[in-house]
């Protein structure tokens, strides 16, 4: 928790273009730098650092906003993270503080969890290492596995005692409240008389980290042998712990997946220390359970190339398979190594010097689907049912992969080595592909019910082991198919940039009196705001994009207030989105590059002049496509079977006046357009 007063230090004190010059090379032009882009692989430079506004907008991939937005980008942190390299660069020191009561009653549900679980793994880890019964049970397990101490402390393992309401009590005396408790799984509730008891007793407990390195969640091992009892118990789902994006180790291991560009995957925590103390960093776990788009993600952040670790038993390794065709599915090279019968990751690890697993795991590495392909062709043996499955299940996989060059020379060599014709494979292949086609355009279809009712596509509603498919749906803005809703964005990003250009311009407009006759017309000024406001609510527009509509919504709350937003509502805490449209309309504003104007000559230099124009012809184009997207909805309702005549009639009818709204907006357009 960094105090707040030290934020603003931060911001005040840090000189972008210092911090940026250290990633790239800028050369002043004006009051402004350019260089070339860190994000992409540019020839020309189309990245500019602006010193007097503290932004930074880069043309060649769109991103852009603070400083702070940039360090989130190129160091792939948080946006605290951001904040500690930059105070770390300016000697800003950062304390710190644990929250009194009164603060950790302010802060957020998210906020309040986050501190509590800091707490529980300090205090978990001091029983490990500091009680009688931590260390006689806890740190004597992890010495006879042969986990050594500074692997212990690198994953901060502690140890939760075996008693009822011993970490409760004390977290109930630090502060924190019974329902926080059980948000985050550490404690429950008897259902004799309702108190808390704590749920992880008698476990060794593996704090979960994000991939900043804050503690989100537990997972806590047993010590006992019996079998009815689960082995792992985990911290439930919560605003804190979002599972489908956690990967155990992420934190540790970033720097090393990044330098090795390859990310190992184990299957479990004692896998991820095992490995790390014989010297493989760079691997995570998924905690047992499937891969879930959001975890993939993750990893994508720092590198496409994924090696699976499959524990050495058969019967595991076919259920894992399954779950790679996702990795397959977003672009990620895929290989698998698997170990001796009987042997894990950890187990193996212990066997053979730390150089021989570092050669192991690299020259053992195959291919995935020469795997995949191996593996079931040894299990179908010579059951003809069984090798028509294995035919469909590899050409599902081979569907998966999203380069089409790759995809053909799987299609060859995967045939050569089941003995099958290239030909029937390529067909299969290309059936799959075909079918997956369909289903993607019937789901986009599904969402293009009449009535949207938009919601944010950030809440978290995907859980480990979530199907591809739902995965898919909550990436997309529910209700618009994408390629629609590209359109419509385009179109709203340009008045979006109008209002953030010109908001503050004052225009003149009339005013309307009542029962005014024959006098003179009354202009007042206004800042232009208001207008852009007015205007869209007179027509009804509204944003349908999520950052566009946040943009929007601040600035109506602003002007509610006889007020304008200032630039900070949109670089502090804002989306990346936000941020980025907001650099660059600045960038604009202070008309960097002669080249962007001649790009974009429909908004030049004299769009302040014309600024009414502007933002007619642009509300005009929105309206205009609205109205269009009814006609499409009206013609497919004639489309359908079984409509009465009497509903074709008055379709018919609504067509007819939407196309004459079409024709009018179209000759108003082009009154507005008409080059000068
Ligand atoms: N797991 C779980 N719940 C269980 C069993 C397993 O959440 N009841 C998860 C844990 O994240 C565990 C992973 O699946 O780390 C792999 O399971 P397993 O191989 O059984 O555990 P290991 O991590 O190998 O633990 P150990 O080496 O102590 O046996
Ligand atoms: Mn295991």
């Amino acid at each position: 928790m960094i105090p707040k007063e030290t934020v603003e230090l931060i911001h005040q004190t840090a000189v972008i273009e210092d911090v940026i010059g250290e990633y790239v090379e800028l050369k002043k032009q004006g009051s402004s730098y350019r260089g070339l882009s860190p994000f992409t692989n540019e020839k020309t430079p189309s990245f500019y650092v602006v010193p007097s506004k503290g932004i930074f907008k880069c043309f060649s991939s769109g991103k852009g906003g603070s400083l702070a937005t940039f360090l989130m980008e190129q160091e792939k942190v948080s946006y605290p993270e951001a904040l500690r390299i930059m105070a770390k660069r300016y000697n800003i020191e950062i304390e710190e503080r644990d929250q009194s009561p009164e603060e950790i009653a302010a802060a957020t549900e998210k906020d309040s969890l986050g501190a509590l679980v800091v707490w529980a793994q300090k205090w978990l880890k001091d029983q490990l290492h500091y009680t009688e019964e931590g260390k006689a049970i806890g740190l004597s397990y992890f010495k006879n596995r042969g986990f050594r101490d500074e692997t212990l402390e690198k994953y901060d393992i502690g140890f939760c005692p075996d008693g009822w309401e011993i970490m409760t009590a004390a977290a109930l005396e630090a502060g924190y409240t019974k329902e926080r408790l059980i948000a985050t799984g550490l404690g429950k509730e008897k259902s004799s008389d309702g108190k808390l008891f704590d749920f992880f007793h008698g476990r060794v407990m593996f704090p979960i980290k994000d991939v900043t390195g804050r503690v989100i969640g537990f997972g806590g091992r047993t010590l006992k042998t019996e079998k009815n009892i689960a082995k792992y118990f985990n911290s439930p789902q919560s605003e804190l712990y979002d599972k489908s994006r956690a990967l155990y180790g992420i934190h540790a291991a970033k720097p090393h997946i990044s330098k090795e560009d390859m990310c190992l995957l184990v299957e479990g925590y004692t896998d991820v220390m095992a490995m790390s103390q014989s010297g493989v960093e760079n691997v995570v776990s998924s905690s047992g359970t499937a891969l879930t788009l959001g975890q993939i993600h993750l990893i994508r952040r720092f590198t496409k190339n994924v090696t699976v670790l499959f524990d050495g038993d058969r019967a595991g390794m076919a259920a894992a398979l399954r779950g790679i065709d996702i990795l397959l599915s977003e672009g990620m090279n895929v290989k698998v190594v698997t170990f001796p019968d009987g042997d894990d990751p950890d187990s193996y690890s212990k066997k053979v010097s730390s150089t021989e697993l570092q050669k192991y795991v690299r020259e053992d590495a195959q291919d995935f689907l020469a795997f995949k392909s191996d593996l079931l062709s040894e299990e179908a043996g010579d059951d003809p049912l069984k090798k028509s499955e294995l035919v469909h299940s590899i050409v599902t996989t081979i569907a998966c992969v999203q380069d089409a060059i790759q995809r053909s020379v799987y299609i060859q060599t995967i045939a050569a080595r089941l003995k099958l014709p290239e030909d029937l494979l390529q067909t299969e292949v290309a059936k799959e592909l075909q079918k997956r086609i369909v289903q993607d355009s019937k789901r986009s279809k599904q969402f293009q019910k009449p009535s949207i009712s938009r919601q944010t596509s950030s809440s978290s509603t995907s859980f480990p082991g979530d199907t591809f498919a739902t995965q898919v749906e909550n990436d997309l803005a529910p209700g618009i198919p994408a390629r629609v809703r590209a359109k419509r964005d385009i179109l709203e990003d340009n008045l979006i940039r109008l209002l953030l250009e010109h908001g503050e311009s004052m225009v003149e407009v009339e005013i309307e009196v009542e029962d005014k006759k024959e006098t003179e017309p009354v202009y007042t000024k206004v800042p232009f705001a208001e207008l852009f406001v007015h205007r869209m609510e007179t027509h009804q527009l509204a944003m349908e994009e999520e950052s566009t509509q946040f943009i929007l919504s601040k600035y109506i709350e602003s002007l509610d207030n006889g007020d304008l937003p200032t630039s900070a509502l949109f670089f502090t805490d804002a989306s990346p989105a936000v941020q980025s449209k907001a650099a660059n309309s600045l960038i604009h504003k202070y008309s960097l590059s002669e080249n962007w104007e001649n790009k974009h000559h429909i908004f030049s230099v004299v769009e302040k002049d014309v600024l009414e124009e502007s933002l007619s012809s642009a509300t005009t184009r929105l309206l205009l496509f609205d109205v269009q997207r009814n006609i499409d909805k009206v013609i497919q309702a004639l489309a359908l079977k079984n409509v009465s005549e009497d509903e074709t009639t008055r379709l018919l009818r609504e067509k007819i006046s939407l196309d004459r709204m079409v024709k009018d907006l179209n000759s108003s357009l082009g009154v507005v357009i008409l080059p000068k």
